[in-house]
């Protein structure tokens, strides 16, 4: 019998559900027995492992619950799993249930597991879901343009109540050590300074950015603040006395995960799952599915830690183009 088994693993993001949906319909039409692992590596250690069942009852509940965010599996960060020990109990469990094939959602650190499970000879494809976009191979991960959304949304109804008493809020978005939510997020959203590691390397440039918008009598409302440079509440009061103005903090935090997917992460969710199933039909090994101008790609996995950054990718250099225009720098 063919089997393969789907896990979520790392920050859950809008697009999961969506591509577990995708990946259990085209599985059972090719005539696989899908099961899924909670709570990510730590569930197939532990063997926490069940399977999915054909009926039309579950079907339709899967269905309901692929455009909700966040993932139905769960996900668990699971450090211990660089040990040897764990590996093999997870291969175990799978070897078990006669489980060869593997399709692992999640970020950088989920691709680092899914590539030690490879090594033990099971297929492993892995599919980049992460609102950060930080899996750098690739360029969109599931996730990412929902989360675009939501700052955007979440800035805009900061924007109004700014406008009102005349005040600046300096927003503070997630993404790690990578600014390209705030990046995104800024240039679609029309706000007024993007602070983000990729383009500034000192705070003295941020405020020589706010007081040059002051001195043209800009109205700046929102600056957004990358967490890869500071927590919004350690800039305030020190960017209050350099730039002489009324500042509240937000740090839109975790409201940023959640919600449900746009339609640009359901597309590419399902684009992503049909590319992994194929490679699982065709016995290609060990892949990290991705996105390129439009084009799906399938790479090595173990060649995905050798993208640093998108540099040289158009679309991400016209956003740091427009960026740069929006803060006034060069
Ligand atoms: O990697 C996704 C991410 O949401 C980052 O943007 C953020 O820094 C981190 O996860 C937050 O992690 P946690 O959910 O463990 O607080």
């Amino acid at each position: 019998m063919k089997r393969i088994a789907i896990m979520t693993s790392g920050g859950d993001a809008p697009g999961m559900n969506a591509c577990i949906y995708s990946i259990y319909q085209i599985a059972l039409k090719k005539g696989y027995e899908v099961f899924c692992i909670k709570d990510a590596f730590k569930g197939l250690v532990e063997n926490n492992i069940f399977q999915l069942n054909k009926t039309k009852e579950d079907k339709l509940y899967l269905k309901q619950l692929s455009i909700q965010g966040g993932t139905f599996l769960g996900s668990v960060r699971f450090k211990e799993f660089e040990q040897e020990e764990y590996q093999r109990k997870a291969i175990n469990n799978l070897k078990e249930l006669n489980i060869n094939n593997l399709i692992v959602l999640g970020g950088n650190g989920s691709f680092k597991g899914a590539f030690e499970l490879s090594k033990y000879g099971i297929n492993v494809q892995g599919i980049p879901v992460t609102i950060d976009n930080d899996l750098f191979y690739t360029q969109y991960s599931i996730g990412f343009m929902s989360a675009v959304n939501t700052v955007i949304d979440c800035s805009n109804k900061i924007k109004d109540t700014m406008n009102s008493h005349h005040r600046m809020a300096l927003v503070e978005t997630m993404g790690n050590k990578c600014g390209e939510l705030p990046l995104f997020a800024g240039v679609i959203g029309h706000f007024d300074c993007i602070y983000i590691p990729e383009i500034y390397s000192s705070y003295s440039t941020l405020v020589t950015t706010l007081n040059n918008k002051i001195s043209n009598k800009e109205e700046i409302r929102i600056v957004l603040v990358s967490e890869a440079i500071c927590h919004v509440e350690e800039l305030k009061d020190k960017l209050e006395k350099d730039i002489k103005k009324e500042i509240r903090c937000v740090n839109l935090g975790h409201i940023q995960r959640g919600g449900n997917p746009c339609e640009f992460d359901i597309n590419i969710a399902k684009c992503f799952a049909k590319q992994a199933m194929f490679n699982i039909e065709c016995g290609i090994y060990n892949k990290a599915i991705g996105i390129e101008d439009g084009e799906i790609l399938s790479l090595p996995l173990d060649e995905v830690d050798t993208y640093k950054s998108h540099n040289g990718n158009s679309t991400y250099e016209h956003f740091i183009k427009l960026a740069k225009e929006i803060n006034g720098v060069k």
